[in-house]
């Protein structure tokens, strides 16, 4: 039996190999992390250091080539409810509605329709998209459809969540926004989460940690704890941005990631 000390997920030692007919990649070399229940932790590293197959790996929808991924001390196998994924492109189904968009997971859980029905009007409401109910993908604004991703992935009531640059393809307001959104369905309903991001603001913002990659193959370089009692914890992330202490972090954690992009030639 799972001690009940042991992190919510670990990945230990995960390496991996891309090998195609012509060349070979190796994506990451003995990556470790780990994380506790009701963290979110944030990864920055630069472009193509392995990032998003860290987090394929880590939902179980990658193979690992060395290393294992345990989720409360055990080996974590196929993916499943228990982890949930969002990504940055939104990847809904564009012929269903945003309420079958939702619904889709639960349904393929063997959820009974009233429960689905009554869970994925609750998601809605939560996420200011109960006037959206019936419109398909097509007809609502990026912001909007990612924020229907994440109902998707919330609705499941996953005890990690998975997220690979999820406001990367957004504008600055509606990024800002659920930027504000997510950092408050954290707090209250005590997520875990393993979040990946280009910005670094965004990472200080939101984390209780912030893991720097290195270069390809990448592994974690440095891990950086934020102070969950920060006085900027109360602000949003423009007046946030404003506080000395906010500040020295994103540099310094912006000068790791920089001296990653550097040697990467
Ligand atoms: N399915 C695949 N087959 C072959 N190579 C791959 C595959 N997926 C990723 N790679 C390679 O692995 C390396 C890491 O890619 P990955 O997408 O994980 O980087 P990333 O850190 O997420 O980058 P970005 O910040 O640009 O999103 C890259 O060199 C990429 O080309
Ligand atoms: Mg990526």
């Amino acid at each position: 039996m799972a001690l009940k000390t042991a992190p919510k997920m670990q990945i230990r030692s995960v390496s991996k190999r891309f090998r195609t007919r012509k060349s070979e990649v190796e994506a990451l070399t003995e990556c470790d992390l780990s994380i506790e229940e009701g963290e979110f932790v944030t990864i920055v590293g630069p472009s193509g250091c392995g990032k998003s197959t860290l987090m394929m790996i880590a939902a179980g929808l990658e193979e690992a080539t060395t290393g294992e991924i345990l989720v409360d001390g055990e080996p974590a196998g196929l993916p499943g409810p228990q982890r949930s994924v969002v990504f940055q492109r939104f990847a809904l189904f564009p012929s269903q509605t945003v309420f079958k968009n939702i619904e889709y997971g639960l349904r393929a859980a063997g959820v009974s329709r009233p429960e689905r029905e009554r869970r994925v009007d609750d998601q809605l409401a939560l996420m200011g998209l109960r006037k959206f109910r019936d419109a398909h993908p097509h007809e609502l604004s990026g912001g909007m459809q990612q924020r229907v991703a994440i109902a998707r992935a919330l609705v499941m009531r996953p005890e990690i969540l998975l997220m690979d640059e999820p406001f990367g393809a957004l504008d600055a307001q509606t990024r800002t926004l659920l930027q504000e959104e997510v950092s408050r369905l954290h707090r209250q309903d005590h997520y875990t989460v393993l979040f990946i991001t280009h910005s670094v603001e965004e990472a200080v913002y939101l984390a209780d940690r912030v893991l720097v990659m290195s270069a390809r193959p990448g592994r974690i370089k440095t891990d950086i704890r934020i102070p969950r009692d920060a006085d900027w914890r109360a602000e949003d992330i423009e007046a946030a941005m404003g506080y000395a202490e906010f500040s020295e972090l994103r540099q310094r954690i912006w000068s790791l990631v920089r001296e990653e992009i550097v040697t990467d030639d």
